[in-house]
């Protein structure tokens, strides 16, 4: 069976991104799907490329069960734009410079926000927890958690 393909995209690929990375595997696992399912993360900036996820990020995830072990890149549109079947924004601002990168509508089709998937919350983005505390790690994790469960339940009805 062909893989599903996915792409999680925020600014600097050393927090939310990440998250979404290892929280939607950690799904995939445990649903026994691994093999059927192909998840990476980039940023659409590359201030941090070469670097671990942020460590107040990989506390908060660890603390969940999540080993963020990606490291940063940038969004390669030569590459990514083809190659993944879902390229899902965090915000806004994340989706208005993917829309910038896209060379056509088949790869504009696949351009989704993480909230489009969310089934017990309201947000319309996963907001950046980078100058903020606590809180901002958690309620990421909060918002991955059940967008990732949205998303999965889309592609298994899907498949
Ligand atoms: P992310 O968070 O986009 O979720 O990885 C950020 C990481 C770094 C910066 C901003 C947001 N920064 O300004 O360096």
């Amino acid at each position: 069976m062909e893989k599903v393909k996915i792409l999680f995209v925020c600014l600097g690929n050393i927090c939310r991104s990440p998250s979404a990375e290892a929280v939607m595997k950690g799904l995939v696992k445990k649903s026994g799907k691994s093999k059927t399912f192909e998840i990476d993360s980039a940023g659409t900036a590359a201030w941090h490329a070469g670097e671990q996820a942020d460590s107040r990020m990989q506390i908060h995830a660890r603390k969940r069960g999540y080993d963020l072990t990606s490291i940063s890149r940038k969004v390669d549109p030569d590459f990514d734009f083809d190659h993944f079947d879902y390229i899902i924004a965090m915000d806004e601002q994340n989706m208005t410079d993917l829309q910038d990168m896209v060379e056509n509508e088949e790869q504009r089709l696949k351009l989704h926000m993480m909230t489009d998937f969310s089934g017990n919350y309201s947000y319309n983005h996963i907001p950046d927890p980078y100058y903020g505390g606590d809180n901002g790690f958690e309620l990421v994790l909060d918002l991955l958690e059940d967008a990732c469960g949205g998303l999965l339940t889309h592609l298994t009805d899907e498949q």
